[in-house]
């Protein structure tokens, strides 16, 4: 395939194309991915969370609402079509002043407020050098602020999951729950003291 389609379908070999978002984000995904349900008992009203690779909001417009009028989501992601889709999203469903939309850049988040809460939801095997993505994470959390890694078990083996809690354990990150999460793997870990 030349270069420049590769290029249009694929920002590179690792990074989910803004267009396939659309074949996961959509209503029956309510089915197996309950936001609210999922989310409900770490997110509080007043907070500051944050979705990094947050793709067009399936979990943002959610996060929005369980933090109400006074908290608010940092909404992250590589690539402005996803903010783009969001923003509309968010407006729509009048929730836009409580997300902030933050496009990062490939080797870091750029961000440096501190969260009561962040969500990777399918985005880390996407990340080249997960020790320096976890590491910027585990900065940015509060003392005992849950972090919440969800990895789907079609791309990312059992093995390779492992070795991405190792990862975070090598951080500073310590786990404390198995959350079960449909057609995925994932662990709530918090910063080790
Ligand atoms: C498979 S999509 C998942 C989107 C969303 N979390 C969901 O579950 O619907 C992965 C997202 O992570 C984003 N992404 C990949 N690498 C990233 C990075 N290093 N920093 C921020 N976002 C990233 C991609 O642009 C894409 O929007």
């Amino acid at each position: 395939m030349p270069n420049k389609v590769r290029q249009m379908l694929l920002m590179d070999d690792h990074v989910c194309p803004w267009w396939l978002c659309f074949t996961f984000d959509n209503p029956l995904r309510r089915l197996i991915h309950n936001p609210e349900k999922m989310l409900r008992d770490w997110i509080a009203p007043g907070q500051t969370v944050i979705d990094v690779g947050c793709g067009m909001g399936y979990f943002t417009l959610p996060m929005a609402r369980l933090v109400g009028a006074t908290g608010h989501v940092i909404a992250v992601d590589l690539q402005a079509q996803m903010l783009d889709r969001l923003q509309r999203r968010a407006e729509r469903a009048g929730l836009q002043a409580r997300i902030q939309p933050h496009r990062c850049q490939p080797n870091t988040l750029a961000l440096s407020e501190p969260a009561d809460f962040i969500l990777t939801f399918w985005m880390v095997h996407e990340v080249p050098n997960q020790a320096a993505f976890l590491q910027e994470v585990r900065n940015l959390l509060k003392p005992t602020a849950p972090y919440l890694l969800v990895e789907p078990k079609l791309h990312v083996a059992a093995a390779d999951f492992r070795k991405t809690v190792e990862t975070a354990q090598a951080v500073g990150l310590r786990p404390i729950a198995q959350p079960k999460v449909g057609l995925s793997r994932a662990v709530l870990v918090e910063p080790a003291m």
